[in-house]
């Protein structure tokens, strides 16, 4: 539910706003976004007035503040230079392969940094004017690590908290950034930081003592005189709009139409990702294709159907990974399909949130293998979606996710073999099984949901010592 909240002025920043522009002819309007962070700051933001800063996507445009749905929009627009320099080159060319274990080679580029700063620059200065005396402001991930110590220098008075949706790497990686002090000293201002488990949150404590000036044990550092609280806070879904779109009338005929599509006697196994190379989509077909050759099932009995969200196309390393992906499933497809049954359906494609719930809910095995990844909340949407109680989740080992859902059947994602079987054992799962392992996931799933989450982050940052 909407939490409550007694708070003091809220700013909420993050590289991306809570809305899209939609164009209808020679006019625009803007709609809320769909998607997990917008659906639980809103209700805050809506409540108890206060604004969310960030980027209104696409090149230029105007930077003026506006009002929409109940809360203050304000854009922080890019110049082309800053696209290519600040979000495709530093924040997902730099920051997102270090951050993910060094899955792609990170690019240490001097022209990207200096894009970086000055859009964090940018940043903190639409920010200040916002904020009343005493304001809390939360900054979200990778995009504005600088901003919080951009705003202090200017504004002691501030609470500033940052949350990293992504994970950290371990002090060893972190430490090839050129840039690393910088980075460090620039969250080091915040008052509250967190991260999305335990393990991630203990390599920024280590690095953070290593290469800054910073002091402190368990989840306290210090730095000069200011103390920074350190500590996980694991994102979660909201479950309510999960299961009410699941128990829908409408979801059940969606989801018989899929199966009718896929064939009613044919296992689906299912697969829902950006078209990122940390999402292991690449292993993934290469198992599907390791349980096809081993000939247990063919095409009459299972198909696998990957959905893609196209992503970053414009950085070099996305648009590789889909030239490899979309070989792999035409490769498949040309050894295994049989006429009229296709092995692998590749949907390079955003669909609603109706239909991904009608997936969620076609599917019986659910195929979750990232090769790293903070959290992974659609593993916790595949749960909260099977309100019948069966389906199989895989998950990889690398998701932050497998540390809540441990009865999921736990993968390592690299091992083509062991995914193979791991599928297989996935097909042939008894259904009291599959119902013991389904209970349990949707238990952990329900346990806390995204406001629970907002609530708790916040109430850390206002100083609560229990949140
Ligand atoms: O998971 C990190 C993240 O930046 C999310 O906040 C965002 O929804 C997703 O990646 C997509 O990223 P982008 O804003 O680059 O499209």
């Amino acid at each position: 539910m909407p939490p409550t909240n007694n708070d003091r002025s809220l700013v909420i920043v993050a590289n991306r706003l809570p809305v899209q522009r939609v164009r209808r002819g020679t006019t625009s309007t803007w709609q809320t976004s769909p998607g997990g962070l917008v659906a639980a700051l809103h209700p805050l933001l809506r409540k108890h007035g206060g604004s969310w800063v960030g980027w209104p996507g696409g090149e230029g445009g105007s930077s003026r503040a506006f009002r929409h749905d109940g809360m203050d929009i304000k854009p922080v627009t890019l110049s082309a230079g800053q696209i290519e320099g600040f979000y495709e080159g530093f924040s997902n060319g730099t920051l997102w392969p270090l951050y993910h274990d060094v899955l792609r080679t990170p690019r240490f580029r001097r022209s990207w940094w200096r894009s970086y700063v000055e859009v964090n620059q940018k940043f903190a200065d639409a920010i200040e004017p916002l904020v009343g005396p005493g304001s809390m402001v939360w900054i979200h991930d990778y995009h504005l690590q600088l901003v919080p110590k951009m705003l202090r220098q200017r504004r002691a008075d501030l609470r500033i908290g940052f949350f990293l949706h992504i994970p950290f790497p371990a002090p060893e990686l972190f430490a090839r950034m050129p840039w690393r002090a910088e980075v460090l000293e620039g969250l080091l201002a915040s008052d509250v930081i967190g991260f999305q488990t335990r393990a991630v949150a203990q390599n920024f404590l280590r690095a953070s003592r290593r290469l800054t000036r910073a002091t402190g044990s368990g989840c306290t550092l210090r730095l000069d005189d200011h103390t920074i609280r350190v500590q996980p806070f694991p994102i979660a879904i909201d479950i309510e709009e999960f299961e009410s779109l699941a128990n829908a009338e409408s979801a059940g005929e969606r989801t018989r139409s899929l199966r009718a599509k896929f064939g009613p006697k044919r296992k689906l196994v299912l697969g829902v990702d950006r078209l990122d190379y940390t999402k292991g989509i690449d292993v993934r077909l290469r198992a599907i294709e390791e349980v096809l050759r081993r000939g247990e099932f063919s095409a009459r009995d299972m198909c696998f159907v990957q959905i893609a969200v196209p992503s970053r196309e414009n950085v070099d390393d996305y648009a590789s990974l889909r030239r490899e992906v979309e070989q792999a499933v035409g490769r498949i497809n040309g050894e295994y399909a049989e006429p009229g049954q296709v092995a692998v359906h590749y949907l390079h494609r955003r669909l609603s949130r109706e239909d991904l719930v009608a997936y969620y809910m076609a599917a019986d095995v659910m195929m979750v293998t990232p090769l790293r990844d903070g959290m992974n909340l659609i593993a916790k949407e595949y749960a909260a979606s099977r309100i019948d109680g069966t389906g199989v989740l895989l998950l990889s080992e690398f998701a932050g996710a497998a540390n809540e859902l441990r009865q999921a059947v736990l993968v390592n994602p690299f091992d083509i073999d062991g995914m193979a079987k791991a599928v297989q054992t996935a097909l042939t799962m008894p259904p009291a099984e599959q119902r013991r392992r389904m209970r349990s996931l949707r238990n952990a799933v329900h346990s806390y949901d995204l406001y629970d989450w907002a609530a708790r982050f916040l109430g850390a940052l206002r100083g609560d010592q229990d949140a």
